[in-house]
């Protein structure tokens, strides 16, 4: 009787797998494309970055332009594009925070900068009015058109129009581009210059919430009128609207991916915090509250309590001093590439967990230390345990084109960028000349370099270290690559072609339907162009 159960239990086994074979041979997609659940935990002997693998194509009704991209890493943090720039000297200050929110996504302000600086990058962020030159070139009624003309000369400006102020700032006049001639080169602006009660201001709080529109309809208004100055109210020059300016962003607002703002249409940014210690080495909560305070006050959209060893007490201590301070600050930290620094960090009160120890394209810690993960499998692991504490997961690192964003995101919620960026006008750093060609600076934050400005604790060194110290980043140089507008139109028209591809509407779909297969070396040559003589790169 038993055995009759067992053989009968048997045979109902044999049928159902066959049942199965017989579904895997009608449809064997699913046994060659696995789920992120079957696919990493079959490779588990191996761990996997972007160009191991690839993503399977699925049914799709989605054109890539119907594809939407937005993204919530915390309550009320909200992007409209899933990608960061990373909180690094070379890459974050700013400028390129101002383009990245203005394209829809996030600047992580670095810290190897006083803390007072840091303060100011931030607030030029958020008082950032789209469209207003907020420090135009101005000149002083001393100066003659001659010194004016030189200026222009040197410094290659394309404008010849400037306000003209006194030594306290306030406005005395505008010198309009049609009396910046040689002709006149021997006359003092104070000559030339419209004078002060014909030029037409506005006050920077009538801007209102819309200054963009508020200066469009003043251009409707005026003919012939292309310069709008904004004094405050003691007519100290505050900016300069340009109606170039205004009509190029008018068209843009057409655009699908529109700024990422907080509830007061303030442009986001966040900032980045170290663990700090004080002279006996414990965490100077202090002067971490301080800081974080600081910044808060300055409107601060989120912090990121940024380093190396993210699955550590310090960086555990530092994230939960600043969840009981600031309950409603949103919070990254990082980094981590397992489910145990995952898990840790979302305890301590984390919002959002980067991932990725050595990816990066001037890291050297997976030499130097021998220790960290590829980015693929360190994604999985790290989100499976974010998910079960709902918190987000911020793939950090290793990006070097438009598909490995693609493929993060599948198991991310937004990725960091450094080197994609580090070439681009709104980096910090001059543009340099070699052979022809042109370069930006771009060091890893654990370079020898950056740790003597300052991010030695983000590597669990002092801050002054020494030639003992082993650095874990180099300094390199990118190609100069022209404004971060550009760049990012490449990096989303490449991930709403990918999303296209798995019929993935939103970015939870992409997560959802994204299935994947291992890739030989010579799949990967296949992958690139080959066996041709290339004219232009596919960039
Ligand atoms: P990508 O590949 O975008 O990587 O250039 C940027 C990320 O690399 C990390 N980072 C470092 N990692 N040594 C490291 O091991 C370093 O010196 C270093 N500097 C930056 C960081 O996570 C950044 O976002």
């Amino acid at each position: 009787m038993f055995q009759n159960n067992l053989l009968a239990k048997g045979r109902a086994q044999t049928s159902f797998s066959d049942m199965a074979a017989a579904r895997q041979s009608d449809n064997p997609d699913s046994q060659f494309y696995p789920s992120a659940e079957e696919f990493f935990p079959a490779n588990s002997h191996l761990a996997l970055t972007f160009d191991d693998i690839t993503l399977a194509t699925l049914y799709s009704e989605i054109l890539p332009r119907d594809t939407q991209l937005g993204t919530t890493l915390a309550e009320g943090l909200h992007l409209n594009i899933p990608v960061i720039s990373s909180d690094m000297d070379t890459v974050t200050e700013a400028r390129m925070a101002i383009a990245m929110a203005l394209n829809g996504g996030l600047g992580l302000i670095h810290y190897n900068m006083p803390e007072r600086q840091q303060l100011s990058e931030v607030s030029r962020v958020k008082n950032h009015v789209h469209g207003l030159i907020q420090e135009p070139i101005k000149v002083t009624p001393d100066q003659s058109i001659g010194d004016v003309l030189e200026l222009i000369e040197q410094k290659k400006f394309g404008f010849s129009t400037f306000p003209v102020v006194d030594k306290k700032g306030r406005l005395v006049g505008l010198l309009s581009g049609h009396v910046v001639k040689p002709r006149y080169a021997k006359k003092k602006v104070s000559e030339a210059l419209t004078p002060r009660a014909q030029v037409h201001t506005i006050k920077k709080r009538e801007l209102g919430k819309d200054p963009i529109a508020r200066a469009d309809k003043f251009f409707t208004e005026h003919i012939g009128i292309h310069k709008l100055l904004v004094v405050d109210d003691d007519d100290h020059l505050q900016g300069l609207i340009t109606m170039s300016d205004v009509e190029r962003i008018t068209q843009e607002r057409n655009a699908q991916f529109k700024p990422a703002r907080d509830a007061h249409f303030h442009l986001i940014c966040g900032a980045a915090v170290s663990a700090t210690r004080n002279a006996f080495g414990e965490l100077d909560r202090e002067r971490i509250l301080n800081h974080v305070g600081a910044l808060v006050e300055r409107g601060v959209d989120v912090v990121a309590v940024s380093t190396a060893h993210g699955h550590s007490k310090g960086v555990g201590d530092t994230v939960k001093v600043l969840r009981d301070a600031f309950p409603q600050l949103p919070i990254i930290a990082g980094n981590v590439t397992s489910a145990a620094g995952a898990q840790y960090l979302a305890e301590c009160g984390a919002n959002a967990v980067k991932v990725g120890q050595g990816p990066g394209s001037i890291c050297t810690t997976r030499i130097v230390a021998g220790v960290g993960i590829p980015q693929m499998t360190a994604l999985y692991i790290c989100s499976r345990a974010a998910a079960k504490k709902k918190v987000a997961i911020l793939a950090d690192g290793g990006i070097t084109k438009s598909g490995d964003i693609v493929k993060a995101l599948t198991l991310s919620h937004a990725v960091i960028c450094g080197g994609i960026f580090a070439g681009c006008n709104e980096a910090p750093g001059e543009v340099v000349e070699i052979s022809g060609k042109f370069y930006k600076q771009y060091r890893g934050m654990g370079s020898f370099a950056a740790m003597k400005a300052g991010s030695a604790a983000r590597y669990g060194h002092l801050s002054n270290p020494t030639q003992k110290v082993a650095p874990e980043g180099v300094e390199a140089l990118k190609e100069a690559c022209g404004s971060v507008d550009r760049v990012l139109a490449q990096l989303i028209g490449g991930i709403q072609s990918g999303m296209g591809y798995l019929g993935a509407a939103n970015l939870l779909q992409l997560r959802e339907k994204a299935r994947y297969i291992r890739v030989s070396p010579a799949g990967m040559r296949e992958a690139a162009p080959h066996d041709v003589v290339e004219l232009k790169t596919g960039n």
